[in-house]
């Protein structure tokens, strides 16, 4: 087993030792329940990095009151091997009041616009807790390079920009989604759909995929893109639109038009009883 540590005090030493032996440190921040999506995360982060730390931490503060913190998937043994399978060298396991000392009376980090839109209007909060977080173990574990999935593509947008306002000295690194062979984005969260719910959640790739061709082959009103989304999805019997959206791939603003020069992306969540799946893809310039 690959070593484990859950204090500040013992990941900072082992990191600091790390880059005194002149290695660049990598972190790849996840929730645990680590899945084939995870492990290219740590391929990608061992490929450019002599050290690598993985953090697992099931972050309560980015969790709705009425959503699954309670129940997500925590299977850490697992995870280690995994990790250490991928070529991680360090696990960074915190309990919450490692994270937290002070519960609710703490800094937070909030944006105007970019926290509100998409996921952060179902999730009210969710942003809020996400970043506020990932700043925190940036800090903690002072990593040169971070990589994250663009299959959570909003969070991804929300920590390349918190990096740049707030001067931070670390590279962020957004790898691909890794997809089931019927197109199913890999999440922690698919363990909980029934075997008809599964079936049915390849229509947010399906969609996605229509979506990129009608582009591709000149559709250039993102209202048209939404409508296939919408069509696709509602197809459906047991999928729940929450949102099909076309919006600017930087700033997350809805687009009224796909114009050369602004890269647009198509983004969906979708419910299928009480898990809430997302999906997103560029669409073709
Ligand atoms: O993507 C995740 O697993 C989480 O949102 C993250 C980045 C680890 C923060 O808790």
């Amino acid at each position: 087993m690959i070593p484990q540590v859950a204090t500040i005090e013992d990941v900072r030493r082992q990191v600091d030792a790390a880059r005194a032996g002149g290695l660049r440190v990598g972190l790849v921040p996840t929730m645990g329940a680590l899945h084939e999506g995870h492990v290219r995360l740590v391929e990608r982060c061992r490929a450019e990095c002599g050290f690598v730390v993985v953090s697992i931490f099931v972050n309560p503060t980015q969790f709705g009151p009425s959503e699954d913190f309670t129940r997500y998937p925590r299977s850490l043994d697992r995870d280690r091997e995994l990790a250490a399978g991928a070529g991680c060298d360090l696990v960074f396991a915190p309990g919450v009041a490692t994270i937290y000392p002070r519960g609710e009376d703490a800094f937070h980090l909030e944006h105007p616009t970019l926290f509100g839109r998409l996921e952060g209007a179902s999730r009210p909060g969710h942003f809020r807790g996400v970043a506020t977080v990932v700043l925190k173990l940036f800090e903690i574990v002072g990593p040169d390079l971070a990589f994250f999935g663009q299959k959570d593509y909003q969070q991804q947008v929300v920590i390349r920009r918190m990096v740049e306002d707030l001067n931070l000295r670390v590279a962020v690194r957004v790898v691909p989604t890794v997809r089931e062979p019927d197109g199913l984005a890999l999440s922690s969260r698919n363990v909980y759909l029934n075997p008809d719910q599964r079936q049915a959640a390849a229509s947010l790739s399906r969609a996605l995929e229509l979506a990129q061709a009608a582009v591709g082959s000149g559709v250039r009103d993102p209202e048209r893109v939404r409508q296939i989304l919408r069509e696709t999805i509602e197809s459906e019997a047991l999928a729940e639109l929450d949102y099909a959206e076309v919006v600017d791939a930087e700033t997350l603003e809805s687009m009224s038009e796909l114009a050369p020069g602004r890269r647009a992306v198509a983004l969906l969540a979708v419910r299928f009883g009480s898990t809430r799946l997302i999906d997103n893809a560029l669409l073709p310039e």
